[in-house]
């Protein structure tokens, strides 16, 4: 199968000697749901930002659709036509007055007209359910609408690849279901997502394959359903066996569940509905 973006042996240094990526290798496949898991530091801002060509290569190379990145201005007009990144702290990417504009402002960039532009915009605040906030300022939004006026942004630009730093972080609970739900409805458009997490549980139940980062290298990529034959990886990346793969491990051991030799569930309804009554 053809590959869609590849990291490879990609390394960073930032401008003050530290390492952001150390020869790092992975791929993302057309149309599938990624999460790059790793601890604090270990390379997912960096790589995220690569993808896009926020950053640069100090070593490596970053390939999208099985060309090296050109990193020319019209390269990376389409680069970033294709590959949109929701950066972690949405006030780093709000700027303008109000939510309306900071959506237009992308698409009004890529030159199409005012028709054009405004369906756009139409379409990407009702995809991230912020239709009715389209005339508030900016900076009257909770975190949580901020982060997805910042997606909806990107969303306007159509693109191919939708890359997301720590989307989760700082949202509450009811929100992360939503946004979960958001994630669902744009991977199942054909949308390709990649992610960064800390969160296992999550990654688990979310992605279809899962990217483990340590000290700004891949360690293994796997399929989600595989991840309990990477135990190994995922301790040396500092990660916890997801809950659900524990309680379904204790389960079995007690005689109460099927260890069936299928992967453990990833869900709650999945696990219990395996359970022996
Ligand atoms: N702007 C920067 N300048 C210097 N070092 C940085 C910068 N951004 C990140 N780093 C370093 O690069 C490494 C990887 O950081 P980062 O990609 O932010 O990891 P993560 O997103 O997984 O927490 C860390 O050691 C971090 O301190
Ligand atoms: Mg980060």
């Amino acid at each position: 199968m053809s590959l869609l973006l590849e990291a490879c042996a990609l390394s960073h240094v930032y401008a003050d000697g530290s390492i952001g990526l150390d020869g790092c290798s992975l791929a993302v496949r057309p149309g599938s749901r990624n999460a790059l898991l790793g601890s604090n530091g270990s390379g997912k801002t960096t790589l995220l930002q690569h993808f896009n060509a926020l950053l640069r290569p100090t070593g490596g190379a970053v390939r999208f659709s099985g060309q090296p990145l050109d990193y020319g201005r019209s390269g990376l007009n389409a680069l970033r036509r294709q590959v949109g990144l929701v950066f972690q702290n949405p006030d780093r990417q709000l700027f303008s007055a109000s939510v309306t504009e900071d959506v237009s402002f992308g698409p009004l960039n890529l030159g199409l007209d005012e028709a054009a532009v405004r369906t756009r915009v139409a379409e990407a605040l009702a995809a991230v359910g912020m239709s009715e906030l389209a005339d508030k300022p900016v900076h009257h939004l909770s975190f949580g609408q901020k982060k997805r006026v910042c997606i909806a942004g990107v969303l306007a630009m159509q693109p191919d690849v939708l890359l997301l730093d720590e989307p989760m972080a700082g949202l509450d609970a009811a929100m992360q279901v939503e946004l979960q739900s958001l994630l669902d409805a744009l991977a199942a458009r054909g949308i390709t997502i990649v992610l960064s997490t800390h969160d296992v549980d999550f990654a688990y139940r979310w992605a279809d394959d899962i990217h483990l980062l340590a000290a700004g290298c891949c360690l293994a990529s796997f399929a989600a359903a595989d991840l309990t034959q990477h135990a190994g990886a995922l301790a040396a990346a500092g990660q916890p066996l997801p809950a659900m793969a524990q309680l379904h491990r204790a389960l079995a051991t007690r005689g109460l569940l099927d260890e069936d030799g299928d992967s453990p569930p990833r869900s709650l309804d999945a696990l219990l509905a395996r359970l022996n009554t």
